[in-house]
């Protein structure tokens, strides 16, 4: 974490640690079946870093940032027998109100910069690039919202773990030998209903939320009747410990469509961290006295991913093409 250079050079490629930032790009796409469209990817996935500097070197202070996530199937496709212990499908969360739907996607790109033109540029040339090898599942533009607030008028992103707690919570350790420096990435569209919130008197929504809607003073909780966002979302394991997971939420939207949304994104060293979240979000804790602010926001999709470090993506490249090559008809994207 220390030791960044951000404004002398541009950011590499799964630089999870990018700095939070005013524009991003969600871009989820699944990947055609097939040889020639599995060795255009790993050719894209190969040049990632090139193509952030191309993109990036043009105005440093623009901080242009792309971290590529992985799901499942591609993974196995890519790299069969070899995947992160976790990495799995999106498990859909089924409570007793409301439920988090799982939704298709092989690749997701974060892309970040302080400028909205960065980002797109660089989609442009990366989808440009990746051809007919892939479809866009979902493409959602986000940004920054005055004090980085959510389009329900709260500060989002607070209790973001810093400095060391960074990597510590964010990115996978010796555990997981060849995928230390990786991270699970688990993203979900939400649409608000901003008229619904604004019928619920700011005192309520504060409680609902575990922060006051102002000056975002963590209000303590423990032993009101009913558990906040925040509280649900805290995650203590039996030892004792606090788990974390680092969010890049941003919100997005069309007013002339009456279109509301956040997009979640969480990293996490752990991907059970983040399912534990949504469990206590959708079914309660006690089950029942689930997360109000699913009354006024609804999930759109749901998809994990494994973002790996730039080295363990190289060598996972490197290791399809090696098995194209050697497959008859494989690696010929002609
Ligand atoms: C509609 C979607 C969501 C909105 C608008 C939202 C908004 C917020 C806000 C305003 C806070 C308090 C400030 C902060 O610490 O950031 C917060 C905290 C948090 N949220 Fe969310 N959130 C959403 C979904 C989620 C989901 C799906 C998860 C996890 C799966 C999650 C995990 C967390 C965590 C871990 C915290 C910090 C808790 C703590 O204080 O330690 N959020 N969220």
């Amino acid at each position: 974490m220390t030791g960044k250079s951000w404004d002398r050079v541009p950011i590499d490629a799964q630089s999870i640690d990018a700095p939070l930032s005013r524009a991003a790009v969600f871009l989820v796409l699944s990947v055609t079946d097939g040889p020639p469209a599995l060795a255009k990817v790993c050719s894209v996935l190969d040049g990632l870093d090139d193509l952030v500097k191309t993109v990036g070197f043009r105005d440093l202070a623009g901080r242009l940032s792309c971290i590529v996530g992985i799901g499942r199937d591609l993974w196995d496709r890519l790299q069969p027998g070899s995947r992160p212990r976790e990495l799995k499908a999106f498990v859909p969360v089924e409570g007793a109100v409301h439920k988090a739907p799982s939704t298709p996607g092989d690749l997701l790109f974060h892309i970040r910069a302080e400028r909205t033109d960065l980002c797109f540029e660089f989609e442009r040339l990366l989808l440009d690039a990746l051809g007919a090898g892939v479809t866009v599942v979902d493409e959602v533009a986000g940004f920054r919202y005055f004090d980085a607030r959510d389009l329900l008028g709260f500060v989002d992103g607070t209790a973001n773990p810093t400095g060391l707690d960074l990597p510590a919570s964010a990115l996978v350790g010796d555990e997981d030998a060849g995928f230390e420096g990786g991270s699970y990435v688990v993203v979900q569209k939400y649409l608000h209903d901003l008229d619904a919130w604004a019928r619920i008197p700011t005192p309520l929504q504060e409680a609902i939320i575990g922060r006051t809607k102002i000056d975002n003073v963590e209000i303590d909780d423990d032993d009101a009747p009913r558990k906040s966002h925040k509280s649900l979302a805290t995650i203590v394991d039996a030892d004792g410990n606090e788990h974390d997971i680092l969010r890049d939420n941003m919100p997005f939207g069309r007013p002339g469509q009456r279109e509301f949304g956040t997009y979640f994104i969480g990293y996490s060293r752990y991907l059970w961290v983040v399912e534990k979240m949504l469990e206590r979000m959708y079914v309660g804790d006690p089950p029942g006295a689930y997360d109000r602010l699913l009354d006024v926001s609804t999930p759109h999709t749901g998809t994990t991913f494994f973002a790996p470090a730039r080295p363990a993506l190289q060598r996972l490249v490197r290791a399809a093409q090696a098995q194209l090559a050697a497959e008859p008809e494989g690696g010929r994207t002609s």
